[in-house]
C-alpha cells in the first residue's frame, strides 16, 4: 500500500512544513485537492500555490483536479509541476482529449468516479490511464465518514484490469485512516489518500506507517 497525505487537512499558513514533514515521515506521495466551487461546493488551492510548494519536497504530486472543465487547465497544473493529474469522470471536458492532454505534457494521467458512478464507467479508458481514483467519499471536504460500499468497485476494476492485461494503479480517496484501511487494501487499494488520517495524527511517522502496511 503506497500513501498519499491530502493537503487538504494541512496547516495551510505552513504548507511548505507541512510537506516536509509528512515526506520525511514516509509518504509516497503528496495529494493535491484543486476544487472550483462549481464542481464541488468547495475552494481550495490552484496552480499557483502548486508550484510555490513544488520545492519543499521530490514526492510526486498527486493532483486530484475537482473541478468542471479540467481540459482548460492542465497546461497550469504541468507547468506548476504535477506528476499525475487525475480528473472526473463527471466533469464537463472530452474525456480522451484530457487525458492526451495530460500525456502530452508528459504527465500520468487518471480517472476519477464519484460514488454515485459505477466501476464500469472507467472501462473504455482503462488502456489509456495510469490510474483509477475510487471516491469513498462525496467529493468536496476532508473529514467524511469512509463509505466501505464503494469497495467492490476497486475489485471490479482491479479485476478488469488483470482480466485485460492491463497494469492501471487504483487510489481510493476519502475516510481512509487505520481503521479502515484494512478493508481497502483487502479489495485490492493499491494507493491509499489520507488527509485527517494522517494530518491530525498524533504521531504521523506511525500513521503512514500503519497504512502502510495495512494488509
Ligand atoms: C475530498 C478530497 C480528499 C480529502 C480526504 O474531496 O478529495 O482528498 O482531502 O480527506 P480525508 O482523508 O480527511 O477524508
Ligand atoms: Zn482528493
Amino acid at each position: 500500500m503506497k500513501v498519499a497525505p491530502s493537503l487538504l487537512s494541512c496547516d495551510f499558513a505552513k504548507i511548505g512544513e507541512e510537506i516536509i514533514r509528512v515526506d520525511k515521515a514516509g509518504a509516497d506521495l503528496i495529494h493535491l485537492d484543486v476544487m472550483d466551487g462549481h464542481f464541488v461546493p468547495n475552494l481550495t488551492i490552484g496552480p499557483a500555490v502548486i508550484s510555490s510548494v513544488r520545492k519543499y519536497t521530490k514526492l510526486p504530486f498527486d493532483v486530484h483536479l475537482m473541478i468542471e472543465h479540467p481540459l482548460d487547465y492542465i497546461d497550469a497544473f504541468a507547468d506548476a509541476g504535477a506528476d499525475i493529474i487525475t480528473f472526473h469522470i463527471e466533469a464537463k471536458s472530452d474525456i480522451e482529449d484530457t487525458i492526451n492532454k495530460i500525456k502530452s505534457r508528459g504527465l500520468k494521467p487518471g480517472l476519477v468516479i464519484k460514488p454515485k458512478t459505477p466501476a464500469e464507467a472507467v472501462y473504455p479508458y482503462l488502456d489509456k490511464l495510469y490510474m483509477v481514483l475510487v471516491m469513498t467519499v462525496e467529493p468536496g471536504f476532508g473529514g467524511q465518514s469512509f463509505m466501505a460500499d464503494m469497495l467492490p468497485k476497486v475489485t471490479a476494476i482491479k479485476q478488469e484490469c488483470k482480466r485485460r492485461g492491463l497494469d492501471v494503479l487504483v487510489e481510493a480517496d476519502g475516510g481512509i485512516s487505520e481503521k479502515t484501511v484494512g478493508v481497502a487494501s483487502a479489495a485490492g487499494v493499491d494507493i491509499s489518500v489520507s488527509g485527517t488520517g494522517v494530518f491530525k495524527a498524533d504521531d504521523t511517522e506511525a500513521a503512514i506507517r500503519i497504512l502502510r502496511e495495512a494488509k
